[in-house]
């Protein structure tokens, strides 16, 4: 899934085999850790891997952070039949419920519409005074310019 062309269209690069195990390890030990986290989505009728959704720390620094993020990826024969909302939802209450956060955001690369629509379509709203230039996007790169979008409890 990381190394596939339309799955990472709207990040830096693609990942290798090593780069996608390291990230995969350390969402092991942040599930160790908190006990939540990016949830594998499986398709109930075949248990198949579709993708991730779920809750995650930012490890880098922007004027809306510190921060609880909600994020999704998918494999691109699941996408358009709701699962990513579906998942998205559930994280949603997760974080409110059983977290007891005040306020969730999101962030994607301004072109990403189709990941803002996820954004609008679980409620959340736009922060235009918190758009910002991705730290760990290389300069020049029309990926660099993100927009943050926030849902409060
Ligand atoms: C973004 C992503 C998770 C969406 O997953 P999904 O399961 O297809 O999402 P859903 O089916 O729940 O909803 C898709 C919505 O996007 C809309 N959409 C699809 N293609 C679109 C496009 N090119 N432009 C705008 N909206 C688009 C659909 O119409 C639908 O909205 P609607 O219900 O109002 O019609 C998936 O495309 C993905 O994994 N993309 C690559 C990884 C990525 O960019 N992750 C986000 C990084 S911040």
């Amino acid at each position: 899934m990381n190394a596939h062309p339309q799955v990472m269209e709207f990040f830096p690069a693609l990942w290798t085999r090593e780069e996608s195990d390291t990230v995969f390890d350390k969402f092991q030990v942040f599930f160790r850790d908190r006990g939540w986290g990016l949830w594998a989505i499986e398709e109930k009728s075949t248990g198949n891997y579709v993708g991730f959704t779920g809750l995650n720390i930012p490890s880098f620094e922007a004027p809306f952070l510190p921060a609880i993020e909600i994020g999704w990826r998918l494999l691109p024969e699941f996408w358009n039949k709701g699962f990513a909302t579906e998942a998205a939802l559930e994280s949603l209450r997760f974080g409110f419920d059983v977290l007891k956060l005040a306020e969730i955001v999101s962030f994607t690369a301004v072109g990403n519409v189709k990941s803002q629509r996820i954004m609008e379509k679980i409620g959340m709203q736009r922060k235009q005074e918190w758009d910002f230039l991705h730290p760990r996007v290389p300069d020049g790169s029309v990926l660099k310019a993100h927009v943050v979008y926030v849902k409060s409890k």
